[in-house]
């Protein structure tokens, strides 16, 4: 519902205009400002979060009526940009909403099918970039309460049943990116650039008029635990700190790293990408099943449960979270292949979720054989290639081990030490496909003698693929690990968000020359293709490849460098996205 036009400028403008003289509620003297709390103060925050693991995004709005097609025509990339991709009409896409009548919504079971899947909070999307609110809202009739034959707000009795079954609920908003409020901002950078004269107006009167409060409605209004910004399009510190203050409505809320003005948030938000190592701080890799959040009626390219089980686990052992997204439709149904997979997943986790949830990171550098979580003094082996013969090779942990088992039925494994390793004699069949857990119990604090990459006895340092972290796009084709004449290279390299990166031990200080083995799969325009090498973080050492022969491996010299003995890192990534490139190793060779 709307309020009166004349005063719906005057009651955010008062309110922003009151509130920068500070006259929140009372809740906001309990407020810490994330920015000024002591890690106690944070740690006691995150608690929950960091407990969690797991979590469920939803995406849901008027977008899933057109369900990725518009005038007949199939729109590419994610669902819930098909106004933007599609350049449609305000007026037009508003029409959408009298389709948009979700009778079929259950939240009490969508809740319950969450809970089971071993998931610990929710976050919804309250308003995404075609600006339509999931509840009603003072400022703008473009809600489903005002705009659509369900006339109900969607977010309420989705904090019920949250509340009900002990599940946090967070809210995404799309604070910047607003496709139908006159000022919104666009997809593209440039300020103002709209594609209907209905989209005209200031962004900072937007901000003032829709923006901040809605934010202040939501926060205001509902019980929630998290509240996800996202593209923070213009939004520069000043803009950033229009809103920023809301929070105190909320104390304890967490947020992300996506409101603007370079706040760094509670939590980086890598999307549909895994990181190849853990960052540093706390982080939630977010996921769709197929390949867009929004519903389209024909993206059926759904992850396995497999991968969504081993993301998982992946993501848990370098210290995430992650957020698994579904698409509801206009009905209010999710996706069948969506609930199979959470339910599928919810088995695994019924069995092994002790093994992620409340975990820590992996103490290991990386194991061949899959991935290991912690937790009360306990490691969490996860296999995912069953080794033949039985051995599993836990490599230089130095603890004594007290107990092995499998996790899922408690079976007692056998250990024996192997020089600096211990060898864990595994059931011949693997007992999980999935995954398979071990529970490993040692005796005091981990201590793990790290296995380096190192050098040969030539003295020189071979970085391979099989040893590299390997970090995909978040969007565009993903690199594939490819072997060739009994090597392995990784093909398809094109996006700039893709890298290579490895840890290693030098033994022998001294001078090496860097030489990648790359091969350009084509360059039609011979256009500069700029490939980067960092060492230890340090001045990239960058070469333009746009010129090699394609088709054919070269080495590549990226010139020399003074290496000390002791750990280093090495990151290997393109500058520009172009031309799929394929690399085989990098490799330090000693200047004698
Ligand atoms: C991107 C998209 C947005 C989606 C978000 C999820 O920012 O713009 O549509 O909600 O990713 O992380």
């Amino acid at each position: 519902m709307q309020c009166p036009a004349r005063l719906r400028l005057v009651v955010p403008l008062v309110c922003s205009t009151l509130f920068l003289a500070g006259s929140l509620p009372a809740a906001a003297a309990e407020w810490i400002d994330p920015e000024k709390e002591t890690v106690e103060q944070r740690d006691a925050r995150m608690a929950w979060w960091r407990e969690a693991k797991f979590g469920l995004f939803i995406h849901w709005g008027v977008y899933a009526v057109p369900a990725g097609t518009y005038h007949g025509e199939q729109i590419k990339g994610i669902g819930e940009w098909i106004m933007l991709r599609g350049k449609i009409p305000v007026a037009e896409y508003k029409a959408y909403a009298q389709e948009f009548n979700p009778v079929m919504y259950d939240p009490e079971a969508w809740v319950r099918l969450a809970k089971a899947a071993g998931m610990k909070y929710i976050v919804i999307t309250s308003k995404h970039h075609d600006g339509f609110a999931l509840y009603d809202s003072k400022v703008s009739d473009w809600d489903v309460v005002d705009a659509t034959p369900y006339g109900k707000d969607l977010l309420r009795p989705l904090e019920q049943a949250c509340k009900k079954h002990g599940i946090k609920l967070g809210f995404y908003y799309s604070q910047a990116q607003d496709w139908t409020h006159p000022g919104g901002a666009k997809a593209s950078r440039k300020e103002g650039e709209f594609w209907d004269e209905a989209q005209k107006g200031d962004f900072d009167h937007y901000l003032k008029s829709i923006a901040y409060p809605q934010v202040e409605e939501i926060l205001g209004q509902y019980d929630i635990d998290v509240l996800w910004w996202d593209t923070p399009v213009w939004m520069t510190k000043e803009r950033a700190d229009l809103l920023r203050p809301l929070l105190k409505l909320k104390p304890g809320l967490i947020t992300n790293n996506r409101l603007g003005g370079d706040y760094k948030g509670d939590m980086s938000t890598p999307e549909q990408k895994i990181p190849a190592t853990g960052l540093d701080y706390d982080w939630e890799s977010c996921m769709t099943m197929n390949d867009t959040w929004g519903y389209k009626s024909y993206d059926n390219n759904w992850k396995s449960t497999e991968t969504l089980v081993r993301n998982l686990i992946d993501i848990a052992s370098k210290g995430g979270n992650f957020l698994l997204n579904i698409g509801p439709t206009a009905q209010g149904e999710i996706p069948a292949p969506s609930i199979e997979r959470l339910e599928a997943v919810g088995k695994w986790m019924a069995v092994n979720g002790e093994s992620i949830h409340g975990s820590s990171a992996s103490p290991f550098r990386k194991l061949p054989w899959g991935r290991c979580t912690q937790k009360d003094g306990k490691l969490y082996l996860h296999v995912f290639e069953w080794p033949a013969g039985g051995g599993l090779v836990v490599p230089g942990l130095r603890n004594s081990i007290k107990s092995a088992r499998l996790l899922a039925d408690g079976t007692r494994l056998d250990c024996v030490r192997g020089g600096g390793d211990w060898v864990i004699q595994l059931p011949a069949t693997m007992p999980d496909p999935l995954a398979t857990v071990i529970a490993v119990e040692i005796d005091g604090a981990v201590a793990i003698d790290h296995q380096y990459l190192s050098n040969a006895a030539d003295g020189g340092i071979a970085l391979e693929i099989k040893t590299a972290d390997i970090e995909q796009p978040s969007y565009g084709e993903k690199m594939q690990v490819g072997r060739a004449d009994g090597q392995e290279y990784i093909g398809n390299w094109k996006e700039r968000d893709a890298s290579l990166s490895w840890e290693f031990k030098n033994v022998r200080s001294g001078t090496y020359k860097i030489v990648a083995e790359l091969r350009l799969a084509n360059n039609p325009s011979g256009k500069e293709l700029m490939f980067d090498l960092q060492l230890d973080g340090g001045e990239k050492l960058g070469k333009n490849v746009a010129g090699l022969p394609v088709g054919q491996w070269s080495d590549v010299e990226f010139g020399t460098v003074e290496l000390s003995e002791g750990v280093h890192t090495l990151l290997a990534k393109r500058r520009t996205v172009g031309p799929a490139l394929d690399a085989r190793r990098i490799r330090l060779v000693p200047q004698l």
